[in-house]
């Protein structure tokens, strides 16, 4: 059966890279015909055979990725505090083809994982890592970069658990019978070897071909694999929010299949069955149930713009959802097509389409799986560090060493002396800073002052105009009481006050409450008064500090001209920083290399030397190093000397010694930063 695709009109112009679809189109495959004869596919299968043996990850290479991990640890882990690097994927699932990447996942809480990826991004970059890339975008964010000395290509994501759990079910898929790596691998090499293995560039991912696999293996007429997907919700895990089941069956549950087809034969069925009965028509690859799930029981339909009128269109870049289904096991909102584009369904026809055509006449494994755009293989890692050392003559290495260590000794003067002059910079940049701060508290204080003075001269004015004679309000009230008292007492002796007496009570009663109204209000100003004098001469003070705290460096300029001057030279120091890492590296290795070849000469039978001087060599190697570390020229002798020593390590722990006394002496080093000293007496601080 074709494909709805591949039987609509489209417009041949528009598919003429794709010449098996169009082929196919007009009639000339014979789909029902399968012509393989079985001595071919017993060719095929140890061919297949053949290329898994050789895909083998051997120790030097786990060596190698394990060391590349450990490096990355360390940075990482140095940055993100209380963040924690594990590794899944195919290289913890052992389906790694032996160029495969290393996916790793940064658990860290602390920022946002976009924001993470960036600044893993910009360390990368300036670690010397190759091709680093961020990609955004995907469901899951990732940064991609190559590890320059072994071109082993890593991805780095950020809390990205779920993946753990994936890689586990993987593994023990593999685990259930053994013609499943091969199979797989065979899988993965073809697609990534034809192009149509990159969601990057809209073609499935290594890990979305591992489930069409796995999948086939589920739905064949006598299966290969059984589901380990329980889905019962003994094992749920809550990452970013959401809760998945990751319920998963052993790898040693009573599995036993009645499929005895070689790999070759597996193979052979699987690209006939994806030519001929391209499955995505009507169903959901589901390695997560183990079945054939229907579009319409998932419920998901293709969605607009279909892929016939995407090709068609340039101008639709997009493809509508569920073009190419394939579900996520444990994720079943997840479909791995939405990475897909028009341009990469059609091609990944195309190629189902040729291998099919090849596979029926005959061809070889190297054949079918030759390599499409050999300008994006990575090739081989390169894992033996020494390669294009082993054919050199010693003193050609030594030459080429003392070369480095002078263009390094170049490059060290040039980044510290932009260093310093930052470092000058920023420290001009906040005395400046701190200037401009002050001299803008001090104007604000002073505006005050006026105002302030005005105030108090009308708080002054209304106190003394309310009650000249200022009598305080306590003498007032004491006085009132005596006299209410005097009036509302009853006689004890039964004589009465005398009316005029009572009068004159009543009268200075009254003129004592208008008293004690006065005496109110004025000592209500006279409060303020005393509030506002005490302000007016805290800020008084506050302003002589001030004066005393601005350094006169007002003449050098404005602070946002010094922080450009700090922008610029950060800006010219990390290209000469990432230079640097490498030469550094770069004198690493041809000393380990000097070192082991020295090694093996030193096995051999040595004649002692008679009469070496008493700390001769101490005195020399401390020469040598001020030479390597001024960039002088230096002789093989002192170049041997400084090898026998530790080689240029123990310069560098020379000079980082030198700052660390460097950065006491900064410590002390008087600063341009002023700092607070009377001024914590001022009125904001009371
Ligand atoms: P890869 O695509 O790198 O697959 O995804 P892989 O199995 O490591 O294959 P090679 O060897 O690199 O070619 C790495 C892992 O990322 C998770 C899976 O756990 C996968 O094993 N992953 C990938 C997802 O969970 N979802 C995706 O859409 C893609
Ligand atoms: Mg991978």
């Amino acid at each position: 059966m074709l494909t709805n695709f591949e039987r609509l009109n489209v417009d041949k112009k528009r598919l003429v890279d794709y010449q098996h679809v169009i082929s196919a189109m007009a009639g000339n495959y014979q789909f029902e015909r399968n012509r393989a004869n079985s001595d071919f596919v017993k060719l095929l299968d140890e061919q297949i055979l053949t290329f898994f043996e050789a895909q083998k990850i051997t120790k030097p290479l786990i060596n190698r990725r394990n060391g590349i991990i450990k490096h990355l640890r360390k940075i990482l882990t140095n940055k993100f505090h209380n963040s924690k690097l594990s590794s899944f994927g195919s290289f913890e699932s052992g389906l790694s083809l032996s160029n495969g990447d290393i996916d790793l996942c940064l658990e860290f809480d602390g920022e946002p994982p976009k924001k993470v990826l960036k600044k893993i991004a910009r360390m990368l970059n300036e670690d010397g890592m190759k091709d680093v890339k961020l990609i955004t975008n995907a469901k899951v964010p990732i940064v991609k970069f190559i590890d320059t000395q072994s071109m082993i290509p890593v991805d780095i994501s950020v809390n990205n658990n779920l993946s753990v759990y994936n890689t586990e079910l993987l593994k023990r898929y593999c685990n259930i019978d053994r013609r499943v790596k091969p199979f797989i691998l065979a899988v993965k090499y073809w697609a990534r070897q034809r192009g149509i293995c990159d969601p990057t560039s809209g073609t499935f991912s290594s890990y979305a071909w591992t489930l069409i696999a796995i999948n086939a293996l589920q739905t064949i007429s006598e299966p290969v694999l059984p589901n380990l997907c329980l889905k019962n919700g003994s094992n749920l895990v809550t990452i970013g929010g959401n809760q998945y089941d990751v319920s998963m069956a052993n790898d040693d549950i009573d599995f036993k299949s009645k499929n005895s087809k070689s790999v070759g034969e597996l193979i052979y069925e699987f690209f006939t069955t994806l030519a001929t009965k391209w499955p995505w028509d009507k169903s959901v690859i589901s390695a997560g149930t183990g079945k054939l799930v229907s579009r319409k029981e998932k419920g998901w339909e293709h969605k607009k713009p279909y892929i016939s009128d995407a090709i068609q269109d340039q101008k639709l870049v997009r493809l509508g959802k569920h073009s190419l289904p394939v579900e996520d096991p444990f994720d079943e909102i997840h479909d791995l097509s939405i990475v897909l584009d028009a341009q990469g369904v059609y091609e990944i026809r195309d190629e189902v389409l040729r291998i099919y055509s090849m596979l029926n006449d005959s061809n070889d494994w190297a054949n079918l799986c030759q390599i499409k755009y050999p300008e994006l293989d990575f090739g081989a890692p390169q894992l033996d560090l020494f390669a294009d050392l082993r054919g050199k003559q010693e003193s050609e290495i030594k030459d080429d060493l003392k070369t480095l260590y002078r263009d390094l000794a170049i490059i060290e003067r040039s980044v510290s002396v932009r260093e310093s002059e930052r470092n000058e910079a920023i420290r001009m940049s906040k005395a400046l800073r701190r200037n401009a701060e002050l001299a803008r508290e001090q104007s604000t204080l002073s505006a005050e002052l006026r105002p302030r003075r005005s105030k108090i001269n009308e708080v002054q004015s209304k106190r003394d105009s309310s009650n000249n004679n200022y009598i305080p309000v306590h003498f007032i009230e004491d006085e009132l009481l005596k006299v209410y008292l005097s009036l509302t007492k009853e006689s004890g002796t039964g004589v009465e006050l005398s009316f005029d007496k009572e009068k004159a009570l009543f009268s200075w009663f009254f003129e004592l409450q208008s008293m004690h109204e006065h005496a109110k209000l004025t000592r209500k100003y006279h409060r303020e008064f005393l509030r506002l004098v005490n302000q007016q001469e805290q800020s008084i003070e506050h302003i002589k500090d001030i004066r005393e705290e601005i350094i006169s460096v007002s003449s050098f300029g404005n602070f946002t001209d010094f922080d450009d001057l700090a922008k610029r030279l950060l800006i010219e120091l990390n290209p000469l920083k990432k230079e640097r890492r490498k030469l550094r590296r770069e004198v690493g290795r041809l000393e380990a290399w000097l070192r082991k070849q020295s090694s093996q000469d030193s096995n051999r039978p040595k004649f002692k030397r008679k009469h070496s001087p008493k700390n001769k060599g101490s005195r020399d190697i401390k020469q040598v190093k001020n030479k390597v570390v001024s960039g002088d020229s230096f002789s093989l002798q002192d170049l041997d000397l400084l090898l026998k020593n530790g080689g240029l390590n123990s310069v560098n722990q020379q000079t980082n010694s030198n700052q660390k006394s460097t950065r006491k002496a900064k410590k002390n080093k008087p600063t341009l930063q002023p700092h607070r000293g009377k001024r914590g007496k001022s009125s904001k601080n009371i």
